[in-house]
């Protein structure tokens, strides 16, 4: 079928429409044309999404019968979409559990159970919130939205997991927080972008809390892997975290996928059950992160659209001295 990915050059996106074409459809891709090329065999159609007139333009009289959407980040976006692709047979939308007034902390439950944010706000949640509405009620029974946490994999241009492996990967005494136990859950890219085609064509509707299964793992676990992987002798300098917080290091950006104890306990628990009905799986997180290590190994890392919110991962130097000084 003619698939059409909103995204599909940089990082999820890409992974849909890599997977799309292995199963067979005429894919096009509709960027703006500034993070880099589609796979090779999919159409790259050009502009920017909150131009109303843009995808018109690009579209030039193809017409996408399924859309996987992995770039909308605006209302404006949402509504021109709903506009130009409302008759599409299957539309599958990538938000965020972020669209939860209550995530984080959470805990998340069953889907139809979990308000969403209703908010005008020109924040990353609310806006997702409100785009599910938007292209929702566009499509009604042909619209699913995906609500992802925490996305891995080789591409990932934002470097949480990646900065990890870089900075273990050169070994030493390494920061990591005490609170090595804390769970984490995540999907890999490739996962969740395989199954994205496959609902975009079976059309199942709805909302999905489309993530890891709850006690996937923990962060010492992902941690040993990376040093695992990358054949470190790494070695851990775990601090306390009310001292990590008291040095001015922030969890989730320093130290990236750290959150406090008392987020952490709740952040992970989702509930997946629909996802795993609808046939979202994992591969090993093993794969994940030593995949991830051979792309980052050979590829010059992505660079990223700006974004207003957006710091960079990773320990600044001079925090981690300090932290080592004294540990
Ligand atoms: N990464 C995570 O952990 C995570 C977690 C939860 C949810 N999500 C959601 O997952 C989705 C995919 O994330 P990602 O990190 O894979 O995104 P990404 O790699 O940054 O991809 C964004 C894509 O959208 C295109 N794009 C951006 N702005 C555009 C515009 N105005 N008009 C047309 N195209 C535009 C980009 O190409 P150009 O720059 O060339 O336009 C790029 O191909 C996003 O919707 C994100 O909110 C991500």
């Amino acid at each position: 079928m003619r698939l059409l990915v909103l995204g599909g050059t940089h990082f999820l996106g890409r992974h849909v429409a890599t997977a799309a074409l292995g199963r067979g459809h005429d894919v096009a891709t509709f960027t703006r044309g500034v993070s880099g090329q589609p796979p090779a065999g999919a159409r790259a159609l050009h502009g920017d999404r909150d131009d109303p007139d843009a995808l018109p333009k690009a579209l030039d009289g193809w017409a996408p019968e399924l859309v996987v959407d992995t770039s909308c980040q605006t209302r404006a976006a949402a509504r021109n979409a709903a506009v130009v692709l409302g008759g599409v047979q299957g539309y599958a939308f990538v938000s965020s559990l972020n669209a939860y007034r209550n995530w984080p902390p959470g805990p998340v439950g069953p889907e139809d159970d979990e308000p969403t944010w209703t908010t005008e706000a020109e924040e990353y949640g609310p806006i997702k919130a409100d785009a599910e509405r938007i292209l929702g009620a566009a499509l009604g029974e042909r619209f699913l939205t995906a609500r992802a946490g925490l996305i891995i994999g080789p591409y990932d241009p934002i470097h949480r997991l990646g900065w990890w492996l870089d900075r273990i990967s050169r070994g030493g005494r390494v920061v990591v927080p005490e609170t090595l136990d804390q769970p984490v859950t995540a999907v890999d890219a490739r996962d969740l972008a395989g199954w994205l085609v496959e609902v975009a064509e079976r059309r199942p509707a709805g909302a999905v809390n489309a993530t890891g299964p709850n006690g996937m793992t923990t962060l010492g676990a992902l941690l040993d892997l990376c040093r695992d992987v990358t054949g470190s002798d790494a070695e851990w300098v775990p601090v306390p975290e009310d001292e990590l917080l008291s040095s001015g290091v922030q969890p989730w950006v320093h130290l990236p996928l750290w959150l406090p104890a008392e987020v952490a306990r709740t952040a992970w628990d989702v509930d997946t059950t629909r996802a795993r009905k609808l046939g979202l799986s994992g591969r090993p997180l093993r794969a994940s992160v030593a995949d991830t290590w051979a792309w980052q190994s050979t590829h010059e890392r992505p660079s990223l659209p700006p974004m207003a919110h957006r710091q960079e991962p990773g320990l600044p130097s001079h925090l981690e001295a300090r932290l080592l000084a004294t540990h």
